[in-house]
């Protein structure tokens, strides 16, 4: 299998040294792209030095800051085009540890996605104020119960893909920036009927650097996933199968 691991990044010059040096000793057979919309603190510039020195570090510059959603898309084209195997999403932060890939590399050989999730047994969130596990726990259900969704961690971002599920999805008609790209993509998996496998992981706060989380990001997923729910229930109703 071969493993190219994306990590968007917008300020983690903080972050993403350790981030990259954790997984380049938990899983050197990843490749690794970063895909920076031109961070002012030089985290793009930072990825460029670490890209010369180390054949298998890749890095994709972006000319602005314009979501995590547009960020991946851009990220599993880059990855699609070199003909890589499978394609991870990690946060630079630290929440994802490059420890638990084998994880779920492991479960992606038999799977067409893998989340790591927090909400099934063995999983677990540290560090994470009350305040973000509301909202989180919030987030997971509405998409669930809209979207009849059956797995437990519909917003995670730490992921697997396999190149073939990216390659049946229309990757020009997701629109979603922010979170809700998380649950965009899920929900366009699932409606395909492919299979997808939750395996527990221990999602860790960041220390370092600011989250980008915002209202204008929960709006953008709670609207979508409310629109997203009802169109698929019209389509129940008239039997009509519409693009969304
Ligand atoms: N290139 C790029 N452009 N990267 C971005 C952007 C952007 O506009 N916005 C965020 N990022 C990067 C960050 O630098 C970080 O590496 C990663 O995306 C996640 O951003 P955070 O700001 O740390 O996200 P979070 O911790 O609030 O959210 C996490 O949990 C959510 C809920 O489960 C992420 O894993 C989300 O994907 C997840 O939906
Ligand atoms: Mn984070």
């Amino acid at each position: 299998m071969h493993v190219l691991t994306i990590i968007p990044t917008y300020n983690e010059i903080e972050s993403l040294p350790i981030t990259l040096g954790r997984l380049r000793d938990a899983v050197p057979d990843s490749d690794v792209l970063v895909v920076d919309d031109a961070s002012p603190d030089g985290t793009g510039a930072w990825a460029d030095e670490r890209a010369a020195q180390d054949a298998n570090v890749h890095v994709l510059h972006r000319s602005e800051k314009n979501g995590l959603g547009g960020a991946y898309i851009a990220g599993f084209r880059w990855g699609l085009e070199r003909g890589y195997d499978v394609l991870v999403e990690m946060d630079a932060d630290g929440s994802h540890q490059p420890e638990q890939l084998p994880r779920l590399l492991e479960a992606v050989r038999t799977a067409d996605l893998v989340i790591g999730s927090r909400r099934v047994p063995g999983g677990k969130m540290v560090n994470w104020p009350a305040s973000r596990k509301l909202i989180s726990a919030a987030g997971s259900l509405y998409p669930r119960i809209m979207l009849g969704l059956k797995l437990t961690d519909v917003t995670a971002g730490y992921r697997a893909y396999r190149a073939d599920t990216l390659r049946k999805i229309d990757l020009d008609a997701v629109q979603s920036k922010g979170y809700g790209f998380q649950v965009d993509m899920t929900f366009r998996v699932a409606r395909l009927g492919l299979r997808i496998v939750e395996v527990p992981i221990t999602f860790v706060e960041r220390e370092l650097g600011e989250s980008k989380m915002s209202g204008g990001i929960i709006g953008e997923a709670v609207v979508n996933v409310t629109k997203w729910g009802a169109q698929a229930r019209w389509e129940t109703l008239t039997g009509r199968s519409g693009r969304r």
